[in-house]
């Protein structure tokens, strides 16, 4: 199987995902692609011999539909069978989410379905919740409202900043995407609980 991975920063997920994709693994990486021009995490694709692709967005300006149009040229080129996006931080619409329609995944920063959308880490701690996470999840026309296919829990400490706790959950985000990515290629829709 061929996954491609869509980055718009640092691709500590990208890393993660590509280095367990490693001897009987049934995937591979077969395209890093970065909306971002310099992200950190093209030069760690290609320094693990991984093709990269930058598809700006800013030249597209509103014209989502032209970008996206781009995107899948791009995308489809690497002829994937996955497509996991792993930070990467542009809205979608259903034209892209149709085109890859079962076969397309996002990690997300909250135990869905709470705190979809952004500083997920400081609503939860406003909240006074006791515990965040991580959740993998099929994209799906909603945003950040896919199946979810697995999720990772980390305690809340009292006195936990956002970043705090977001360093907590970033390694987590690391054991739990490439897990459920290795069961969804071997078509495994079973929920995967980490704590
Ligand atoms: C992570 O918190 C991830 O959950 C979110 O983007 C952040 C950075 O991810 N989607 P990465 O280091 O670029 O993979």
């Amino acid at each position: 199987k061929r996954v491609a991975i869509l980055i718009s920063g640092g691709g500590s997920n990208m890393v993660s995902l590509a280095q367990s994709m490693t001897g009987a693994h049934p995937a591979r990486p077969c395209l890093v692609l970065s909306n971002v021009a310099g992200a950190g995490g093209l030069a760690k694709a290609e320094a693990l011999g991984i093709d990269t692709a930058v598809v700006p967005h800013k030249p597209f300006g509103k014209d989502r539909a032209a970008f996206e149009a781009a995107l899948i040229e791009v995308i489809d080129a690497a002829a994937p069978d996955v497509i996991a996006l792993a930070g990467f931080m542009r809205i979608l619409t259903p034209v892209f989410i149709n085109h890859y329609a079962g076969r397309m995944l996002n990690i997300h920063p909250s135990l869905l379905p709470k705190y979809k959308g952004l500083h997920t880490h400081l609503r939860a701690i406003e909240a006074g919740d006791a515990q965040a996470g991580c959740s993998v999840h099929e994209v799906t026309a909603e945003l950040d409202g896919g199946p979810i296919l697995g999720q990772g829990r980390v305690a809340i400490e009292a006195g936990d900043t956002a970043e705090a706790l977001a360093a907590r959950v970033l390694p987590m985000e690391h054991r739990l995407y490439p897990a459920v990515l290795e069961r969804f290629v071997q078509g495994n829709r079973e929920m995967l609980l980490l704590d």
